[in-house]
């Protein structure tokens, strides 16, 4: 399942050098089967053609407002109809002027004015531009009735470092999926734990486990989709930062565990999805331990805090706190125990021996357990399983 399968995003581009980046946006959507139509402006013409965009979208691109398309219905009305979703990117300050005096002499900003959809704004410019205060006073006024992505910072095209960079184009990607979510989760803080812990034997060595973290900070995406305030705290992983996210990272499960008690007390959902190491070494060594003559070497481990024990001496009234349970064998007996143990809300069991499921994969077959029954759901990717973790809360009515 795709929830985000068919929808109709309508790309304006305009005459920016960053746009040849929407280009990769474009792919992105439409490999995940969004239906993309583009607008360009004059001026985006002189930087990329209409016929790169058309072939990536598989659809005609709109330049001219006065241009009678097929149906024979009015070209901006159709689109700004049809939207569910506006972006414009790069956004010139040139159009940001035009949107804020509610100008509408080209196709692109008269279908901004025509359309009921949400528009998100991606500004990119010269640094210069962007600082001047015309266009922080334009930016002020669309964002009351539009979404603005502040642009990054960077070695611009022009030859200056600073802030006017085009956002990367993922992180536009998961914007977009931002903008079109229902809000659930509106007004709720979600605390999110993922990936592996580190515990260190000496300053090279240490004993961790193959969590990737993929399940953990698909969670935390899915939650800022739903609109929750989201606080990532993060193992060692090769993934990149959820945009939109508060991301936090530590090594061990102490620090884990002091990084969360932070969040704690304010936070509504918990969900621990990060595989923590039981034990630890009973010492560190402060200097690399050197290869001995004897053929074989003793390490002393010693229990971990359980986090998610520790955190329930300061759970809000109210919260809802979900584990995960990584299992090799008799995954659903031992996970109802964990729940009861840990007085959990819910606590979600893969079996990570599974070919197809677990740790380093995309997708994960789980069961939901929670007090009163239990879900089993089939293989699906690990977004999906986020999303059907949120859905399952509400039609329990814990959130
Ligand atoms: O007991 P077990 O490690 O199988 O339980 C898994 C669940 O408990 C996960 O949600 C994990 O994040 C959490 N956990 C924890 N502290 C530990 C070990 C596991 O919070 N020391």
């Amino acid at each position: 399942m795709n929830r985000f399968n068919g929808k109709n995003i309508i790309i304006g581009i305009t005459g920016g050098i960053a746009g040849y980046k929407i280009c990769d946006l474009i792919r992105l959507l439409v490999k995940e089967n969004f239906n993309v139509e583009v607008i360009m402006t004059k001026s985006a013409c002189e930087f990329i053609t209409p016929l790169t965009i058309q072939t990536l979208t598989g659809n005609p691109v709109y330049t001219e407002l006065f241009t009678l398309i097929k149906e024979s219905k009015i070209g901006h009305i159709s689109l700004a109809e049809k939207a569910d979703c506006m972006v414009i990117a790069p956004a010139t300050a040139n159009v940001i002027g035009k949107i804020a005096s509610g100008i509408a002499d080209d196709l692109l900003t008269t279908t901004v004015l025509a359309t009921k959809a949400p528009v998100l704004i991606v500004p990119s410019m010269n640094k210069n531009m962007w600082e001047n205060p015309v266009v922080i006073e334009n930016i002020k006024k669309i964002s009351k009735y539009h979404t603005i992505m502040n642009p990054a910072e960077g070695l611009l095209a022009c030859g200056v470092y600073g802030s006017g960079k085009l956002p990367e184009v993922d992180d536009i990607f998961e914007m977009i999926k931002i903008v079109l979510s229902p809000k659930p989760l509106l007004g709720k803080k979600v605390l999110v734990t993922a990936g592996p812990t580190i515990e260190e034997i000496d300053p090279v060595r240490f004993i961790s486990n193959y969590s990737s973290g993929k399940m953990g900070y698909a969670i935390a995406r899915v939650a800022k989709r739903l609109g929750a305030e989201v606080v990532l705290v993060s193992g060692r992983t090769a993934l990149k930062k959820p945009y939109g996210v508060e991301t936090h990272y530590v090594k061990s499960a102490k620090d884990m565990l002091n990084k969360c008690k932070e969040f704690i007390e304010d936070t509504d959902i918990l969900v621990k999805c990060a595989a923590v190491a039981d034990y630890k070494p009973e010492s560190r060594a402060d200097k690399k331990i050197k290869k001995g003559k004897d053929n074989k070497l003793t390490l002393n481990l010693i229990k971990n805090p359980d986090i998610l024990f520790e955190l329930s001496k300061y759970k809000k009234k109210g919260a809802i706190f979900i584990g995960f349970a990584a299992e090799t064998e008799d995954a659903e007996k031992n996970a109802i125990q964990k729940l009861t143990n840990k007085n959990l809300d819910m606590i979600v069991v893969n079996n990570v021996a599974e070919k197809d499921a677990g740790f380093e994969k995309d997708t994960n077959r789980v069961i939901l357990i929670t007090k009163t029954g239990k879900l089993p759901l089939p293989l699906m990717t690990k977004e999906e399983v986020a999303y059907n973790i949120f859905d399952h809360l509400k039609s329990l009515s814990l959130t």
